[in-house]
């Protein structure tokens, strides 16, 4: 699956979201994240997005800070996120669960 990496953080652009024809990319606070388990590898969003931060995951093999994005991306579906119940799993559609406005920790401190 493709990722959402750090320079995404404060950005926030969306554009991304328009383009997915799945629309598994979910808009947190400082940045957005994409479910893996609804991405289908299309790479539409990649090429969308003006500041370069989408990558297909096989890219963050050896980049540590790669790597820490995808763990987080992860995340960001299967923990519980500060101020909810239960984990987002798989919801199948960003649009009809709005704007979450919330990250995961990593990301929530993270010093873009
Ligand atoms: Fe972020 Fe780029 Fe999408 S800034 S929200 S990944 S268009
Ligand atoms: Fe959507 Fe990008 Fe995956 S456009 S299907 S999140 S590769």
């Amino acid at each position: 699956p493709y990722v959402i990496g750090k320079d995404c953080v404060d950005v926030n652009d969306r554009a991304c979201m328009d383009v997915c024809p799945v629309d598994c990319i979910y808009v947190g606070d400082r940045k957005s994240y994409i479910n893996a388990a609804e991405c289908i590898d299309c790479g539409a969003c990649e090429v969308e997005c003006p500041v370069e931060a989408i990558f297909v995951d096989r890219k963050a093999r050896g980049d540590e800070e790669r790597t820490q994005f995808v763990e987080d991306q992860k995340n960001f579906f299967t923990i519980v996120l500060p101020g909810r119940d239960t984990p987002l799993g798989a919801p199948g559609g960003a649009r009809k669960v709005g704007e979450l406005g919330v990250d995961t920790p990593f990301i929530a401190d993270y010093d873009a």
